[in-house]
């Protein structure tokens, strides 16, 4: 990218600088760390309960230079040896069909909230800016985890602050398991076949992150280089033949378009909301911030190789020069040892795809992307922008309308991408999806389906998840009403300011 700056206070976009590349430059000489496995403890009643804290500390990501950071604790981060408790959080893991409940502590002097992304569950429970926690207060929400296996992630999500609290740590994965799932056998040793990886970019000055710079065309920061799972240069030993990455793009602005460095082509079997119907082999994988994709790597023994992220579209103008995304990293070493524990064929089916089918749809609507707001409106907090019916199936058409980067995140659904610019979407867009790219210029067809349950009083938010056009109100409300009700009153605020 272009590396820009601002005139303080005075608004101005100056170029000063080139390309930010760290392909061939990275030494990978640290240990990949990987967030504690938090599986909660299950109450007599069958509801699996975990307890999540929010905290300020600092993290010494470079050896004595401690960054002032959050993070998110639960008893399995206090247990584990290496890992910090103050940047991320633990990776939480429940099962289709069971219940549970999380007692969020803040420990902040701030409010903040934990919203769980790609999840379904009633509005109240969702942890949007109607749900704040206040600066040592708690939070009890709860639901029953009723969708398929995926890799979902949770972060805060006060209003006009998300973006702050995401870049200060605050964000950890949320896996949802089940039994089709487990009957397919891949990899799913956690931390050893089965990796979650976290990818943030971010920027340092001295010992402090440095937030400040912000990139042509309002994208929002873009650092110059990568951590995965609040690990620099990192590496993992690698000890089966077939290993299992969870990408998760944890960055609050910029895009990446990975690949392996030696192009090897590698199996996408799962998209934000869980499996594909059948593996799909690329070489090339876009991801906007929010979204999520669980890969297969090959590796044969003692190779290494590197996964890497290109400028998006390959450096297309369009795409990647207004994103900010010229740029491209080596984000994580990947090193076999040299035996590796064979692996079988990645099987052809995975999954029977639960998608909503737009012949059901009743509904169309219209959402215009632009900076100052969705629709022409910035976000208010005591306006609700769509009413929807439990049950019902409506097809939106999302237009990116000004030359900024966007995507698109909808609460509580899991959509089906019907067409991109008029045509059927790429394979990498075919199964469950909360969150789109959306870049200059393109028209995006989804249908979704809102299974409820209905809350008059309470939105779901729909927005962009570039968080400082969030933060800036390119957020609106919608409500799940029984059929023929209506929109109830909700109450404004101020969010996170
Ligand atoms: Cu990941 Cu409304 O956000
Ligand atoms: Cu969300
Ligand atoms: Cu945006």
């Amino acid at each position: 990218a272009t590396v820009v700056s601002t005139v303080a206070g005075a608004g101005l976009w100056l170029y000063t600088g080139a390309d930010v590349s760290t392909v061939g430059k990275v030494d990978f000489r640290n240990e990949l760390l990987i967030p504690p496995l938090e599986e909660g403890e299950v109450q007599p009643d069958g509801t699996r309960v975990f307890r999540l804290g929010i905290r300020a500390g600092e993290t010494e990501f470079r050896p004595g230079q401690p960054t002032p950071t959050w993070g998110f604790t639960s008893p399995a981060t206090a247990a584990a040896d290496r890992w910090p408790g103050t940047y991320l959080g633990p990776t939480l893991r429940a099962e289709r069909g069971e219940k549970v409940r999380v007692e969020v502590a803040n420990r902040l002097d701030e409010p903040s909230t934990v919203h769980w992304h790609g999840m379904h569950l009633p509005a109240a429970m969702d942890g949007g800016p109607h749900q704040m926690v206040d600066a040592g207060g708690a939070w009890e929400p709860h639901w029953p985890v009723d969708q398929p296996a995926a890799t979902l992630w949770y972060h805060p999500h006060p209003h006009g602050g998300t973006e702050r609290h995401v870049q200060r740590g605050l964000a950890g994965m949320f896996l949802v398991d089940d039994a089709p799932a487990r009957q397919l056998g891949l990899p799913d040793e956690y931390g050893v076949n089965d990796l979650p990886v976290v990818v943030q970019d971010v920027r340092f000055n001295g010992a402090r992150f440095d937030h400040g710079h912000r990139f042509l065309r309002n994208t929002g920061f873009l650092g110059d280089e990568t951590m995965v799972n609040g690990t620099l240069a990192p590496y993992r030993e690698v000890r089966d033949e077939l290993v299992r990455l969870r990408l998760l793009n944890a960055s609050t602005a910029r895009v990446y378009d990975f690949g392996l460095a030696d192009d090897r082509a590698f199996d996408l079997v799962a998209t934000d909301g869980g499996l594909l119907g059948a593996p799909h082999r690329t070489d090339r994988l876009p991801l906007s911030p929010g979204e999520r994709a669980e890969i297969l790597v090959r590796m044969a023994p003692g190779e290494r190789t590197v996964l890497r992220s290109s400028p998006p579209g390959g450096g297309d103008f369009w795409q990647s020069r207004f994103s900010g995304g010229d740029d491209s990293f080596d984000v994580l070493e990947l090193r076999a040892a040299d035996t590796l524990r064979p692996a079988p064929d990645v099987p052809a089916r995975l999954a029977d795809v639960e998608l909503p089918d737009p012949a059901d749809a009743s509904r169309e609507r219209h959402f215009d992307l632009r900076m100052s707001g969705i629709n022409g409106a910035p976000m208010a907090m005591d306006r609700i922008d769509a009413t929807v019916e439990r049950g019902a199936t409506e097809v939106w058409t999302v237009r990116n309308r000004d030359g900024v980067t966007h995507n698109f995140h909808v609460h509580d659904v899991q959509f089906r991408v019907l067409a991109v610019d008029g045509e059927p979407p790429p394979p990498e867009l075919r199964g469950r999806k909360d969150t789109v790219y959306v870049p200059s210029g393109r028209e995006v067809k989804i249908a979704l389906r809102f299974d409820g349950p209905p809350d008059p009083d309470v939105p779901y938010m729909y927005h962009c998840h570039l968080l400082s056009h969030e933060d800036g109100g390119m957020m609106g409300q919608f409500v799940v009403v029984e059929p023929g009700g209506a929109a109830g009153r909700v109450p404004g605020g101020s969010g996170g300011h």
